[in-house]
C-alpha cells in the first residue's frame, strides 16, 4: 500500500503546504517556509549527482510525506555532530496531517530502508536516523521500524537521540 517515487518539481507546492502545516512546527520545519524556499532548497537535490536523494511516499496512490537519504561522508559536519562517519542518514516526515499517527510513519521508515535505500546505496548497510528527544512519537515509530537506539547525540543545538539500522545484504 505504501509506494516510493523520486520528488520532482511538480511536488514543490505540495511540498511547501505540508512544510507549512502546524504539525511540522515543533521538530521539522521550525520556522514558516516560502515556495521560493523550498524551489531554492530541493530542486539543486533533483539532479541524480546530488548527493541528497529525496522521495515522495505515496499510501493507495495518494502522496503524504517525503523521505530523503544520503551518505555520511558527504556531510562531515553532521556525521561529527553525530559521532558516525560510514553509513547512510535518513530524514522523514510525514506531510499531510491526515495520514499522521495511523501507523504509516513507522512503515514508510521500514521500507524505505528495505526497499529504497538499497537501491541507491548498495554498498551500505547501515542507516541513521536522528530525532530530538522530546520527538517521543518519532523515536518510537523507528524503535517500531527495526532501528535500535545508539547514543544520545547533539544535533543542531537539540538533544536528540541517534538510532541505527543494519539491513541484511
Ligand atoms: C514522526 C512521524 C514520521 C511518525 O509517523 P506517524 O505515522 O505519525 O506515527 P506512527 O503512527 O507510525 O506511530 C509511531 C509510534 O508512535 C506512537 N504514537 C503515534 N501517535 C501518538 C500520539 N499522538 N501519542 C503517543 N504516541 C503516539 C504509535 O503508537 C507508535 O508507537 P508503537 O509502534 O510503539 O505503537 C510523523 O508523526 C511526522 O512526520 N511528524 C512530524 C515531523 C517529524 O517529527 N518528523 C521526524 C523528525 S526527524
Amino acid at each position: 500500500m505504501i509506494d516510493f517515487r523520486s520528488l520532482t518539481e511538480a511536488d514543490f507546492p505540495m511540498l511547501c503546504g505540508w512544510l507549512n502545516s502546524s504539525h511540522m512546527r515543533a521538530h521539522y520545519q521550525k520556522t514558516p517556509i516560502t515556495i521560493e524556499e523550498v524551489q531554492g532548497k530541493y530542486s539543486e537535490r533533483l539532479r541524480p549527482s546530488h548527493p541528497i536523494h529525496c522521495h515522495i511516499a505515496c499510501y493507495n496512490g495518494e502522496p503524504f510525506g517525503t523521505l530523503q537519504c544520503y551518505l555520511l561522508r558527504n556531510y562531515p559536519d553532521f556525521a561529527s555532530d553525530i559521532g558516525e562517519h560510514d553509513g547512510i542518514a535518513v530524514d522523514l516526515f510525514i506531510g499531510d496531517e491526515r495520514f499522521i499517527g495511523r501507523g504509516l510513519g513507522k512503515a514508510m521508515l521500514r521500507s524505505y530502508v528495505l526497499n529504497v535505500v538499497p537501491s541507491i546505496f548498495p554498498q551500505d548497510s547501515k542507516c541513521f536516523i536522528c530525532h530530538a528527544k522530546e520527538n517521543m512519537i518519532a523515536i518510537r515509530g523507528s524503535l517500531s521500524a527495526g532501528f535500535l537506539p545508539c547514543r544520545d547525540v547533539i544535533e543542531g543545538g537539540v538533544e536528540s537521540l541517534l538510532l541505527s539500522f543494519d539491513r541484511p545484504i
